[in-house]
């Protein structure tokens, strides 16, 4: 008898009692509501939103092109500053495409649909003010997996926050994939931000609370470590480019460079000078093809903050007091005991 096959091998476990307590008063709420209900998945205990769990199978079991290039982080690490850096160095710098077709739609992400889920059509659709494109946004979206990725055409570009083991496990043996690294501390002032950019989000608490929830793993793709740590390890595999976020803060044309010898592109100078330009903060800010303001009309976004923020690296520093500060130092002492991970001082 051959071995049974296992569609996805991790399992799903309920959160304990005092973690759902946590959660409830934190988003001051009597009952889990479908933005904040974790389900937390394999030994590392990721979570996952409960409608998310349907689709970790089909995730897991994707079919992938050996020409298909991924860009993996941990969400808010960075991910859309190196996708377009990613998809300009593979395209010849077709700055005409990049500007004129939305990233979104060069660069898909994998799992949007589960952060959006049906159930939250009701919540989503009254506050669009152009109700048919946001209801053909809320179709797209809630397209099944499998559907969406067979019918992108080849080259893929894909983006996707799964940890590497919720992704299929001969990723790195069959295609390309750049992993962003950054301070877990930026990493969580910035999803603090995007809980109140996303509606359907609607973090009530302060910052102090966010963290608090970061740094026990009660949000969702937590915890940060274990996703960082696991592609740490796989650095030196040939389909691997580990960047860290404050590299490319520091020394944006080296990233540009590394990118190009990891993708098998020979680039001058000035077009690293050029791509420089476009992916500039202030510039990027204002590039309605990266910015995902266009989102702010289906309702999905607030209008008080902005997708791309602030772009500093360091910027926690405003946000944590002294008890924070020490608390952080702490948990991330820990958290780096088992490893030669260690993230760039700016
Ligand atoms: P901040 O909220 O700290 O400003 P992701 O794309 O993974 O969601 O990451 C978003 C973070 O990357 C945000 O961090 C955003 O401002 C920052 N970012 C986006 N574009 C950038 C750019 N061109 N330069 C520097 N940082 C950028």
């Amino acid at each position: 008898m051959g071995e049974k096959k296992m569609p996805f091998p991790y399992e799903f476990k309920e959160l304990e009692p005092e973690e759902k307590m946590m959660l409830l008063k934190a988003y001051k709420a009597s009952e889990l509501m479908p933005r904040f209900d974790l389900v937390s998945v394999g030994p590392k205990k990721f979570k996952l939103l409960r409608p998310f769990c349907e689709e970790a199978a089909d995730i897991y079991n994707m079919a992938l092109r050996s020409d298909d290039i991924f860009v993996v982080t941990y969400p808010r690490s960075g991910t859309t500053w190196t996708q377009e850096l990613v998809w300009l160095v593979a395209n010849d710098f077709d700055y005409a495409t990049a500007k004129s077709k939305v990233l979104m739609q060069r660069f898909p992400f994998v799992e949007f649909l589960k952060y959006v889920g049906s159930q939250w059509q009701e919540e989503l659709l009254p506050n669009a003010k152009d109700k048919e494109m946001a209801s053909e946004f809320l179709k797209n979206v809630n397209k099944p997996v499998k559907e969406k990725l067979s019918a992108i055409p080849s080259p893929r570009f894909l983006k996707t926050h799964m940890p590497l083991s919720l992704l299929p496990p001969k990723l790195l043996d069959t295609a390309k994939v750049v992993y962003v690294a950054r301070d877990p501390r930026d990493v969580s002032v910035s999803n603090f931000h995007l809980n109140r950019l996303i509606n359907i989000f609607d973090f009530p608490g302060t910052f102090k609370d966010y963290w608090s929830l970061f740094s026990q793993h009660l949000v969702k793709i937590s915890p940060h470590f274990e996703h960082v740590k696991e592609a740490w390890n796989l650095r030196h595999h040939p389909n691997m480019l580990f960047l860290f976020y404050e590299d490319s803060i520091k020394d944006l044309p080296s990233s540009i460079r590394r990118v190009a010898d990891f993708l098998g592109k020979d680039i001058t100078e000035d077009q690293v000078t050029s791509l420089c330009d476009h992916l500039n903060f202030e510039n990027f800010k204002k590039n309605d093809a990266v910015n995902f303001e266009y989102i702010k009309g289906l309702g999905v976004f607030t209008q008080e903050e902005d997708f791309i923020r602030r772009g500093k690296a360091g910027g926690w520093r405003e946000y944590f007091d002294e008890e924070m500060t020490q608390q952080a130092d702490q948990w991330i002492a820990n958290n780096l005991r088992d490893t030669d991970l260690r993230f760039p001082k700016l």
